[in-house]
């Protein structure tokens, strides 16, 4: 029997391995014919090797490359006049089979993730991501179906205006950035995981409503299975980084065989074990009429989302995931670019003194008299995106797109890192300048230098259906750690043994599959006066 098994297994496979071939062959014909024009690849493999590490990169130089090619080959035909404009903001490719297309303009993804949210709101199969690792409960892969609706349903009723501007959690993210600052000012070189415990803290406090002391006490392995169970989802979440996720037919093969199936269930266990023992302890709070206000308790009272007790621990689960490495990694962004960039940071500090003195720490009520801290926020986000390629889509349809087909099925990737960089909208691009978000005749809030962001200035939160459910509040706790940190250090290169200052690498990162944080570097946080160790330890 075992022996049978065994060999309609290996049939299959050869089977389904010779069908992608021929799904490769076919794809790599049709694309020629009908898709927007793309890099020519190599027969079956297509694009597959050319991509490499850090994509968006190499994205970026397509984007570049194709406008060249498609003016110098075609610029006398009317219909080809279009694919000057088009073929470098949007281009295909063929990744050994499977469609793709990048999209490096705003209106175009507008266009599409938005305007046809209905065609572009899925998600592409993920099968270690999704089927391995969280089982169809990890809402940021789930294809668009009913659970991805009531799991985002939940977050969005929980991350409202109404939570985001109680006095609570303004008080909670107030004292976050103020223990950063203290954890900062006691051990500066750790400054990264200060900062991910920072991130944790208001998340945890969002999510289940702990408090501080708790967070304290067991927060940080909490903050260790999460990041264990992110990096593995995110690694596998890399279109085509693995085999299965070409050839899904290995999914049979036993564990003994398949080392990634037993480490899959395995953090699937430990992730889920422990999301429904934080979602216990939630009810327990319930009981004993303890629970603060948060998205935990919103799932238990709410038979609404129809959400079974594990989905449930997921949902939970899945937005505390999805907050805290992604805040931290921007917070460590803003670390690099006042490193990097002295002059911004002093115009901000002078902002901040001339509105909070040195008597007290920053609030979140300051927000609107801090225009250009505020300003800054964006800049950080746009500069150096932390999920410079989004997420990817995958079309639910056919399409047709300025005469291009887009066959449904196809991935479609919003090239977030070109779009911030969108010579058009921010003509120095690679320069950290928060005042392009300024309007000079004006001293009020900062504008929309991009219009189509719906006000955030920049792509890197996604757009349409599937945007970032958790933008309001990633603002606000950059917002309240850039005013804080700026309130209390200087911030500057670390010197090497010659006195030299170490010059950190704007654009080195580690990529952590789905979003990306600066490579490490290191830096000094100096207290800008006497006052500053009494006022922060005051207020922690
Ligand atoms: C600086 C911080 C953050 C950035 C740059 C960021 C960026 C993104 C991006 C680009 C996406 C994909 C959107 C798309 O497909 O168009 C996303 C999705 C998501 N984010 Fe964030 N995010 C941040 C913080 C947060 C926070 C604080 C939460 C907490 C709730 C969160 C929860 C999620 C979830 C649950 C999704 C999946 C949405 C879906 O697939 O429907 N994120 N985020």
């Amino acid at each position: 029997m075992a022996a049978m098994s065994w060999t309609s297994a290996y049939v299959s496979v050869i089977a389904l391995v010779a069908l992608s071939i021929m799904r490769a062959i076919y794809t790599a014909v049709r694309l020629k014919k009908t898709m927007p024009p793309g890099p020519p690849g190599l027969p079956l493999l297509g694009n597959a090797l050319q991509i490499g590490p850090l994509p968006w990169f190499k994205f970026t130089q397509w984007k570049e490359e194709f406008g060249t090619i498609c003016y110098s080959v075609h610029y006398t035909t009317h219909r080809l006049t279009r694919e000057i404009m088009l073929a470098g903001p949007i281009f295909s490719l063929n990744l050994a089979g499977q469609p793709v297309v990048i999209i490096s303009d705003a209106e175009i993804a507008a266009e599409f993730l938005e305007r046809r949210s209905k065609i572009y709101s899925s998600r592409p199969r993920f099968v270690i991501g999704n089927e391995v690792l969280t089982r169809g409960m990890f809402l940021p892969l789930l294809p668009a179906n009913d659970m991805w609706r009531q799991m985002r349903r939940a977050i969005h009723d929980t991350m409202n205006t109404t939570t985001l501007s109680s006095r609570a959690m303004h008080t909670l993210q107030e004292s976050s950035a103020a223990a950063l600052t203290l954890h900062i000012m006691h051990n500066p070189v750790h400054f990264t995981q200060h900062i991910l415990h920072a991130s944790a803290t208001t998340m945890l406090h969002m999510v289940y409503g702990w408090s501080p002391m708790r967070i304290e006490a067991e927060g940080a392995h909490v903050v260790e299975v999460v990041d264990d169970l992110v990096r593995r989802i995110t690694e596998a979440a890399v279109p085509g980084l693995r085999l299965v996720e070409l050839f899904p037919a290995l999914l049979w093969l036993p564990e003994c065989v398949a080392v990634w199936k037993r480490e899959g269930r395995e953090g699937y266990e430990r992730g889920s074990a422990m999301f429904v023992r934080l979602m216990e302890s939630v009810r327990e709070d319930m009981r004993a009429g303890m629970a603060e206000p948060c998205l935990g308790v919103t799932l238990i009272q709410n038979e609404k989302y129809a959400l079974s007790m594990l989905e449930q621990a997921w949902t939970a689960g899945t937005a505390l995931a999805g907050g805290i490495d992604t805040t931290a990694a921007a917070m460590q962004v803003f670390i690099l670019a006042m490193v990097l960039h002295p002059s911004a940071m002093r115009r901000a500090q002078q902002e901040i003194d001339s509105v909070v003195g040195r008597e007290r720490l920053p609030v979140m009520a300051d927000w609107q008299y801090l225009p250009y801290v505020h300003a800054m926020v964006r800049e950080v986000l746009r500069w150096q995106s932390i999920a410079p390629m989004g997420a990817p889509r995958v079309s639910s349809q056919d399409d047709w797109y300025e005469g291009y087909f887009i066959p449904k099925g196809t991935i479609v990737i919003q090239n977030t890192w070109a779009i911030n960089r969108d010579a058009e909208y921010f003509p120095d691009f690679d320069a950290f300048r928060p005042e392009r978000y300024l309007d000079p005749s004006s001293s009020g809030p900062p504008i929309d230098a991009m219009p189509i962001t719906h006000g955030y200035g920049h792509a890197s939160f996604g757009a349409g259906r599937r945007i970032c459910p958790g933008k309001d509040l990633a603002n606000q706790s950059l917002f309240l750690a850039c005013a804080t940190l700026l309130w209390a250090f200087d911030i500057q290169p670390a010197v090497d043994e010659n006195g030299q200052p170490i010059v950190p690498s704007s654009t080195e990162c580690v990529d952590r599959g789905l979003f990306v944080q600066p490579a490490p570097f290191t830096c000094e946080f100096l207290p800008r006066g006497p006052e500053v160790p009494g006022i922060i330890q005051a207020t922690t």
